[in-house]
């Protein structure tokens, strides 16, 4: 019996192994590492899921550390389920029920998170090689482009989609993200999302619940027990998802039941550029600035971090890293009060992100 069980267990194992084995050297074919380095900064970028692999800065007293999340071995990411750095999409976030309506039609998408569908399904834009369009790694704007072209059907979407992200190092420590997709036949819902994780002590720091954040949104979405928004728009006030004043992340995270995974409204009118966050880590002195044009601010405190093993060692346990992921409203394809998703051939889906990096 425990022969069997044992032979069983190998010959899954086996079967395990070949299948990463040939998923890992389809993806070496064509994946690599590209590095962007421009005064004291320095990011490593791969065209796996369009994603941040490293991101070399200095402190206070000009120490240089990789301040983001990821993993020693490129397999890693391949079975990833934290979305370490990635690009999130066609849709990141979730999707209640795992299906929308558009002009009449019903789209059943790949349920991966219970019942609904989480950052584009099963194999999202996290999970599929970009091309390298351009790619300059020093110079006065080191820069690269990665393109992806989606199948129309592809994880249940309709239409394809032409997607581009850019990632350029500019003026000094500053790193701008613009995303954009064309749908050249049928409209889609589009929400593209950059998922670092960010740990400004160094990625090897421990928990990011001393580091103090500050969001310019009054509001949030409310969700249910499976982080379905139930379409509300709820005031902060007097709550502990309050970062209109700068605040720790770790003050008042005892109040709610796992952490911060929140969408906020960011202020301002729809569509500008705005200030959207900071955080500052006031042991090394690191501080991040973010910009963006979209309604909405995903912050997440690293919740489901479970010791996942990382670069150097690293063990990244629950609250290790954070999240501030600009995007649209969560489910918005279920909630016609939030902001449209729906990107036609008329009007395509542009998305401006910037990073400003200081030390105080
Ligand atoms: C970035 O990539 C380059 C080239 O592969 C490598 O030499 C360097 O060590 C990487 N940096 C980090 C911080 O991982
Ligand atoms: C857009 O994506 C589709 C589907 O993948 C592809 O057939 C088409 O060539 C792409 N268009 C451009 C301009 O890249």
């Amino acid at each position: 019996m425990m022969g069997k069980l044992s032979n069983l267990s190998s010959l899954i194992l086996f079967i395990l192994i070949t299948f990463t084995f040939s998923n890992l050297t389809e993806a070496k074919k064509k994946v690599g590492i590209y590095e962007l380095k421009k005064g004291d900064i320095s990011i490593n970028v791969t065209n796996y899921g369009a994603t941040i692999l490293s991101f070399v800065l200095p402190d206070n007293q000009g120490k240089l550390a990789d301040v983001v999340l990821g993993f020693e071995n490129f397999a890693d990411y391949l079975s990833d389920d934290v979305y370490f750095g990635a690009i999130a999409g066609r849709v990141a976030n979730r999707i209640g029920g795992a299906e929308f309506h558009l002009d009449g039609k019903t789209y059943k998408l790949f349920p991966n998170d219970g019942h609904n569908t989480l950052h584009g399904g099963h194999r999202g834009f996290s999970d599929v090689i970009w091309t390298v369009s351009d790619y300059a790694k020093d110079g006065p704007s080191p820069k690269i482009v990665l393109t992806y072209n989606s199948f129309d059907g592809e994880q249940g979407f309709p239409g394809e989609l032409n997607v581009s992200v850019t990632y350029t190092l500019v003026g000094s420590n500053k790193l701008s993200v613009v995303m954009k997709a064309e749908a050249p036949r049928k409209p889609t819902p589009v929400n593209l999302a950059q998922h670092t994780y960010w740990n400004l002590g160094g990625h090897d720091s421990g928990v990011i619940l001393s580091n103090t954040v500050q969001l310019f949104a009054s509001n949030i979405t409310p969700v249910d027990s499976n982080l379905i928004p139930t379409g509300e728009i709820a005031a902060v006030k007097d709550t502990a998802y309050d970062f209109l004043e700068p605040h720790t992340v770790g003050s008042r995270i005892n109040e709610l039941k796992s952490g911060y995974d929140i969408n906020y409204v960011v202020d301002g009118p729809l569509g500008g550029i705005k200030k959207v966050a900071v955080v500052h880590d006031t042991k090394s002195g690191r501080m991040l600035e973010l910009w963006s044009d979209k309604p909405g601010l995903q912050f997440y405190s690293g919740n489901m971090l479970k010791g996942q093993k990382g670069k150097g060692g690293a063990v990244y346990g629950p609250h290790t890293g954070l999240c501030l992921e600009t995007q649209g409203f969560p489910d918005s394809v279920n909630h016609p009060n939030f902001p449209s998703q729906i990107v036609t051939p008329e009007k395509p889906y542009e998305h401006f992100m910037l990073y400003r990096f200081t030390t105080k």
